[in-house]
């Protein structure tokens, strides 16, 4: 089975073919084109902007996404598409396109949550894949921090989250703050990978990681480093100091999120730990995760997506649409050939269980 994956949910416009056979789902292409340039002159992603390039771009992507995987429209079986959450004038975009063609190609079209997808990137080209059920996964991206739970495939308990800033809206605002580039985690943990040696015994708080529960809190820390900010005001432009900073915060933000995961591990017991989402591409978190994971609970698995598959793409659109797909039953499928009249982008949509 053949499926197209669509996803504009913010400021990367992607398509991608992915092929399921005998179990194992392959990749066929995966086109992403970024519009982080664009937005970095802003310090952000401008909606309106955002929405502009995906209209500009999404056609060339999906006609870039067939040739490399040298198929055409007649040949795949289902499409996918990121119906929320995200910005909305950027998911209008890419659901109106994906309801067009579903309804010019006579093809079944499924709605996603790009969380989803992001949790599914862990199932893409997984030759001899070890992952099993039940599965832990920390989900960190720029809008969401949560830890999910997860009996069979798209079972979903949402065991902890963040109360208010999630792990990449903090390296983001962080990295405004330092004066570094957007989006930040990337700057950030280049900064950090340069850091030596202490020089100005910086240390930041670790929010919530003594709490009892599984939740997690950013801004403080944000806040933390501001202060700091202000009262070294004259450092800001010594790369040393910058580089304290950076991997200090990069730190405190990881050993939360590590410590966290652990524990929820520890009592739930899942035989696969996964890591989803945008701060899953810092090298740091996915080393020192698997290090965590080795030393306190060595029985267990642990997967991490390709890294370009760790930020927002196609390909796992299109590994979620495949999942939901062969769970659904005869009528279902039926019914997923009128469903470009009903799915409608929301910005705020929820995780949902199985349908
Ligand atoms: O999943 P994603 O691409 O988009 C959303 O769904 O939000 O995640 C984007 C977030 C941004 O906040 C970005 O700063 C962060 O992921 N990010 C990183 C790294 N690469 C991207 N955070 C820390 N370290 C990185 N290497
Ligand atoms: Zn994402």
């Amino acid at each position: 089975m053949i499926v197209l994956g669509i996803e504009t949910s913010c400021d990367e416009t992607a398509a991608s073919l992915i092929k399921e056979e005998d179990g194992k789902t392959d990749i066929l292409s995966s086109i992403v084109s970024s519009q982080v340039k664009l937005h970095a002159e802003w310090g952000g992603v401008v909606p309106n902007l955002a929405a502009r390039e995906h209209l500009k771009n999404m056609a060339a992507v999906l006609k870039e996404a067939f040739e490399k995987a040298e198929k055409n429209y007649e040949e795949i079986d289902l499409i996918a598409v990121t119906s929320g959450p995200g910005l909305i004038p950027s998911l209008l975009v890419g659901v109106n396109f994906a309801k067009t063609l579903s309804w010019t190609w006579k093809k079944p079209l499924i709605g996603i949550h790009h969380i989803e997808g992001h949790i599914y990137a862990n199932f893409l080209s997984k030759k001899e894949s070890g992952i099993n059920f039940p599965i832990l996964c920390l989900v960190v991206s720029g809008g969401h921090t949560q830890l999910v739970f997860m009996k069979d495939h798209l079972q979903y308990e949402i065991i902890g989250e963040t109360l208010d800033d999630a792990a990449g809206e903090a390296f983001d605002k962080v990295a405004r703050i330092l004066g570094l580039g957007y989006p930040g985690g990337p700057e950030i943990s280049k900064k950090a990978a340069e850091f030596k040696q202490k020089k100005f015994g910086i240390k930041l708080p670790r929010p919530m990681i003594s709490s009892k529960d599984f939740n997690f809190s950013f801004s403080g820390l944000k806040t933390a480093v501001l202060y700091l900010i202000k009262s070294h005001s004259d450092k800001i432009k010594n790369e040393e100091f910058i580089q304290e900073v950076s991997h200090e915060f990069q730190q405190a933000v990881l050993d939360v999120l590590i410590q966290k995961t652990i524990k929820a591990a520890i009592k739930l017991r899942p035989k696969t730990i996964t890591i989803a989402g945008g701060v899953s591409a810092n090298p740091e978190l996915r080393k020192q995760m698997g290090e965590a994971i080795l030393e306190k609970i060595p029985n267990t698995f642990y997967s991490v997506p390709d890294f370009s598959f760790s930020i927002d793409n196609a390909a796992m659109i299109a590994a979620a649409g495949l999942f939901r797909w062969k769970k659904f039953s005869q009528k279902q499928k039926t019914s997923a050939l009128e469903n470009w009249k009903k799915i409608k982008a929301d910005a705020n949509l929820k995780l949902k269980n199985e349908i």
